[in-house]
């Protein structure tokens, strides 16, 4: 038996010292990582610009701070800190980004440290530390989206002729913001994108063009006009519109009004 491994050994050995005769460090002609550096859009540490340093003034109209009374009832007083994201939240739509003066004023408010608001308002992609577009149009890329339906990135690529601008920017007359963002929740309606507070979903080239254009005119042209603008949730694909994320030929289940206290809504959304 030991006679038969003799060659292999023997083979073995020259290799290896032939390894060892040609040693050279380890070199290598290319990054381990082939794909491109991609860094976060938004810093994780304040600059003070002249739209958003601690100098410019700001507080809650009188319709906030009932909102934010109503919220601090939801917490014992010695929590209140936990009301810290709505009441940010309340701040971003009052004031159209979450500045440092918002931020401050929240921890004010709450009486926390202001760097522990930083903290939150930092690590929430949902809060925009800097001036977005009228319409912030947020594209899902995350895996569902890439492969679901046309795929976010005909999408990504409409969205980029039609607005005439690349992840993270504005149009010049701040109607449009644009944003590639992970995964939104309605991977089964892929592709998808989420335009302020609502969900475009089963999206083609064709239709996203139809929307974004109806947005551009009701800023524009015709003055916001809600009937003009298609509606929210899934769109017409391939003639079919289907209820949120039923199947396209329809329910198949599931067919009557729920049991106890549950029911459906009238208009048919939910
Ligand atoms: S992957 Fe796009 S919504 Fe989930």
């Amino acid at each position: 038996m030991a006679s038969k491994l003799v060659p292999f050994a023997r083979q073995a050995t020259r290799s290896l010292s032939r390894a060892a005769k040609q040693h050279q460090p380890l070199r290598f002609e290319r990054p381990l990582s082939t794909t491109s550096h991609r860094r976060s859009e938004a810093l994780n540490v304040h600059r003070d610009t002249p739209y958003n340093n601690p100098s410019i003034p700001f507080s809650f109209n009188e319709q906030n701070k009932k909102i934010i009374e109503e919220i601090l009832k939801r917490y014992p007083p010695q929590y209140k800190k936990a009301a810290v994201m709505p009441i940010l939240d309340l701040g971003q739509r009052q004031h159209g980004f979450t500045s440092i003066s918002v931020m401050n004023e929240v921890a004010r408010i709450l009486e926390m440290p202001p760097m522990r608001v930083y903290e939150v308002a930092t690590f929430y992609t949902m809060y925009n530390r800097d001036p977005v577009g009228k319409f912030f149009v947020q594209v899902c890329t995350t895996t569902p989206c890439v492969l679901g339906g046309c795929g976010s990135d005909k999408i990504m690529n409409t969205c980029r002729e039609f607005l005439g601008i690349d992840h993270g920017q504005m149009t010049e007359d701040g109607v449009f913001s644009l944003l590639e963002v992970e995964c939104l929740g309605a991977c089964v309606n892929a592709p998808m994108i989420q335009i302020n507070d609502d969900y475009y979903e089963d999206l083609t080239p064709e239709t996203l063009k139809q929307l974004l254009q109806a947005l551009k005119d009701s800023a524009t042209v015709t003055g916001f006009d809600k009937s003009k603008i298609p509606r929210p949730g899934p769109q017409k694909y391939e003639g079919v519109q289907r209820m949120t994320c039923e199947p396209r030929p329809g329910r198949t289940s599931l067919l009557e009004e729920p049991y106890s206290t549950q029911h459906n809504r009238t208009d048919g959304e939910l």
